[in-house]
């Protein structure tokens, strides 16, 4: 049994202080959000496909403290850092958050700790940004591993336990306890040499699925310029089975991996002198769907969208979370409206965003689009009617209606 801290219990650290807990180690899960902390305590958990049950007996058994006191955290022997590393204004990694997050470990932390971050960011984020961190810590015997998370939250069949967990220490005695710990709970072990080659992997990862995403977007637009239906080119391809991976258009990238991973990759390769291309090029063709599948959408109602009734099912960025973080169907439906139509939306996972509440199917509309199809979603209503609907989401799943790309 090992004494751990989570810092950070959101999409990352909810489901990770869960899965270290049911190992049999016990688990403070720190947040610097009170109301996050307050909800985690009442049962309302961040992050649905987690049996609830079993996180209650967690949270009564002590085995998992959620809490938003950080000087809870001065027991524990390793301390995992699983805090946002978003971009800043100018479209460039900022990692405040993640250096906040050292700073209060540093300063409530045993001296004997191991540090983990799970955070994405740049190669070498861990031994030039995290550890001079603690440099002035009094008795300083702390070691520093970085183990890059690959949770896709939603994701039925890929888990934190049977998901292979790359990890890496700055020394071998770092990388030796970091391996014990995800050993407790996480079936495949992957030992990079160096930390920096685990955060670039990760970064590689994501910058893998933004490009190929990237890529099917592109030959959206071609396929709608010479006439055939990308969809259908797309599923033909994919009957080949060696060398060849599918990846669907849709209308953009959301999250907080795809759309902006990449840009951390891109931003650390200029700093060290190399000029990439392709990664901007494809995260730009990835931003600018929205609008251009917009103005695809207004030729599809004869070029007017002056007061045309239409509705978005489903606003999260990918099927069955609540995630809104940079959905490009938020942007989708800010273009409609910007063209002049009267745009509602049903999303019963989310619920609400911006002082708008989801709206139910509705009947009575010129268009319905399929964005992002939850599971709660019932389609038969629209099914059932003469109501217009355009399928534009990214998966293979047919809902009865031609896909749009
Ligand atoms: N969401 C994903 O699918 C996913 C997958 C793999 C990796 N990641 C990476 O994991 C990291 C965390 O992402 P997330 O999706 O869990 O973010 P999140 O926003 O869901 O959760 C982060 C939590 O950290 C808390 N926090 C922020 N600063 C803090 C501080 N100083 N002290 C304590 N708590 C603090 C926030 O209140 C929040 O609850 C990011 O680097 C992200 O890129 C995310």
């Amino acid at each position: 049994m090992i004494k751990v801290s989570i810092i950070g219990q959101g999409y990352v650290g909810f489901p990770l202080a869960i899965h270290a807990a049911i190992a049999g180690n016990t688990v403070v899960g720190y947040d610097n959000d009170k109301s996050k902390i307050s909800d985690i305590s009442q049962g309302k958990y961040p992050i649905s496909g987690l049996d609830n049950s079993s996180i209650s007996l967690l949270i009564d058994s002590k085995m998992y403290v959620p809490t938003y006191d950080p000087t809870l955290i001065s027991e524990s022997d390793i301390i995992v850092l699983a805090v946002p590393t978003p971009l800043d204004n100018n479209g460039n990694p900022d990692t405040g958050l993640l250096e906040d997050a050292a700073r209060i470990v540093s300063k409530n932390c045993k001296s004997t700790a191991l540090i983990i971050n799970e955070s994405t960011s740049y190669p070498g984020t861990l031994r030039n940004l995290v550890e001079p961190i603690f440099k002035s810590k009094l008795g300083h015997k702390l070691l520093f591993a970085s183990a890059p998370e690959r949770i896709d939250p939603g994701n039925i069949n890929w888990n934190l336990e049977n998901t292979p967990r790359v990890v890496a220490g700055i020394t071998n005695e770092a990388t030796v306890k970091a391996v014990d710990f995800y050993q407790t709970f996480c079936k495949v072990i992957h030992k990079a040499s160096s930390p920096e080659i685990a955060e670039a992997s990760k970064l590689f990862e994501n910058t893998f699925r933004m490009v190929n995403i990237a890529l099917a977007n592109e030959f959206a637009i071609i396929s709608k310029n010479l006439g055939f239906s990308a969809y259908e080119a797309l599923t033909a391809a994919s009957t080949k089975p060696f060398g060849f991976m599918p990846f669907y258009p849709s209308i953009g990238v959301g999250g907080h991996c795809i759309p902006i991973d990449p840009k951390y990759l891109s931003y650390s390769a200029k700093l060290a002198g190399a000029m990439p291309k392709l990664i901007d090029l494809a995260h730009d063709i990835n931003i600018s769907m929205p609008q251009s599948v917009a103005l695809r959408i207004k030729t599809e109602l004869s070029n007017d969208l002056l007061n045309k009734k239409i509705q978005v099912a489903g606003v999260a960025y990918k099927p069955n979370i609540p995630d809104l973080r940079e959905s490009p169907a938020l942007e989708l439906i800010k273009e409609l409206r910007k063209m002049g139509s009267i745009v509602t939306w049903h999303d019963p996972v989310v619920g609400k965003f911006d002082n708008e509440n989801s709206s139910e199917l509705d009947l009575n509309v010129d268009l319905g689009l399929i964005v992002t199809p939850h599971e709660q979603i019932d389609f038969s209503l629209w099914k059932n009617s003469s109501v217009r609907v355009l399928d534009l989401s990214a998966n293979s799943k047919d809902y009865g209606w031609p896909k749009f790309f």
